[in-house]
């Protein structure tokens, strides 16, 4: 099977391409029907994408990677014969930066998707498997979303989003292209890049600074071990129903400030290194994601706890700090 996965050198996509390469240093049955023989990474190396995190893979001769933006026509035209399917990760997807200027984020998350969903149906790919965000639903005071819950995104970012799982369910319906489409509560693990809240806090606390706690900290959010979240996805890869969403989640769900008890802890400091800042614009309030149809249908169930994964992630971050640190420098300059 020939795979061309989009945003692979980011920190999902390339989880998900040392996964299918063998590489992850953890047991994923999942993947040992689906070994690729050749994998093609397409990403435009934007600020979230590193080329060292395709380090562990960098000499399986069944990778290639090419540098290239998935809103230039040509390029993906070119591409995209030859693969059989397509997992498209690329994407903007900070909140944050959607809010200072959401032009790449409709750009790539929306034309960008079309651009490769075209060359998909032009090509006869086979399948082709949007990776998406519970964020697409807005927040949801009590209960949990279904796959079947209408779209309210309030971001810039998630509302691109939305945008681009409707295109991509649209090339399904219209055309009767085979695509199916994910959609996973917030991730956490190593790899990620420093200014979402799990790795800002680790390293900022590692650097013995202080971390911003938005308002009154009680929004909460449901974190999944991005290794869970690409299990699923490769599920949904081999036997997602055509034209269908799955939820990927059932993680454990935590008032930001809860959270941020256990990054002090994990970190061996204490609250007078929190900051209160003011909220975030638009801020979602709860996100909670129903995911029966993943675990009835295709046998799904999160497999690293997590404390466990915390501890590892926490870990990960105070051993490789050669990772990190260019990052925040060329951040901060
Ligand atoms: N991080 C989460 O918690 C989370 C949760 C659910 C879904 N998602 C979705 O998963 C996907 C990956 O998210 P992530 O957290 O790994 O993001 P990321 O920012 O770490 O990675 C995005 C990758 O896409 C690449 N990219 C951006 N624009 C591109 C373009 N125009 N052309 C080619 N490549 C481009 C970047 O260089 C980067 O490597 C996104 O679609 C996101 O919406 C993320």
């Amino acid at each position: 099977m020939r795979i061309l996965v989009t945003g692979g050198a980011g920190f999902i996509g390339s989880e998900y391409v040392r996964m299918l390469l063998g590489a992850s240093g953890r047991h994923t049955p999942e993947v040992s029907a689906m070994t690729p023989t050749r994998l093609t990474v397409l990403d435009a190396l934007t600020y979230s994408g590193n080329p060292a995190n395709l380090d562990p893979v960098r000499d399986d001769p069944r990778l290639h990677f090419v540098q290239g933006d998935i809103r230039h026509a040509e390029l993906v035209d070119r591409l995209v014969p030859g693969h059989d399917v397509i997992v498209h990760f690329a994407a903007e997807s900070h909140v944050d930066r959607s809010i200072a200027g959401a032009t790449p984020f409709v750009t790539t998350n929306v034309l960008g998707t079309q651009t490769l969903l075209d060359a998909a149906l032009r090509h006869g790919v086979r399948r082709f498997v949007h990776v998406s965000t519970d964020e697409v639903y807005g927040s949801i005071a009590e209960g949990s979303w279904t796959e079947r819950w209408p779209l309210a995104p309030n971001s810039p970012y998630s509302a691109s989003k939305a945008g681009s799982d409707l295109l991509a369910l649209a090339f399904h319906r219209t055309h009767g292209m085979d695509v199916v489409v994910t959609r996973c509560s917030n991730n956490y693990g190593p790899y990620q890049y420093p200014e979402k809240v799990i790795p800002l806090f680790v390293t900022n606390l590692l650097d013995a600074g202080t971390v911003p706690l938005y308002g009154d900290g009680g929004n909460v959010r449901d974190w999944l071990h991005v290794h869970d979240h690409c299990r699923g996805i490769a599920l949904v890869q081999q036997r997602g129903r055509a034209g269908e969403i799955y939820h990927i989640g059932g993680g454990t769900e935590l008032t930001n400030k809860e959270l941020t008890a256990r990054l002090l802890d994990a970190c061996g400091a204490g609250w007078d290194r929190v900051v209160a800042v003011p909220d975030r614009k638009g801020h979602d309030r709860r996100y909670s994601l129903d995911i029966t149809k993943i675990q009835t249908e295709l046998g799904y169930a999160p497999s690293i706890p997590f404390d466990t994964g915390l501890a590892d992630t926490v870990r990960w971050y105070r051993e490789h700090r050669s990772w990190w640190e260019p990052l925040k420098t060329a951040a901060a300059g």
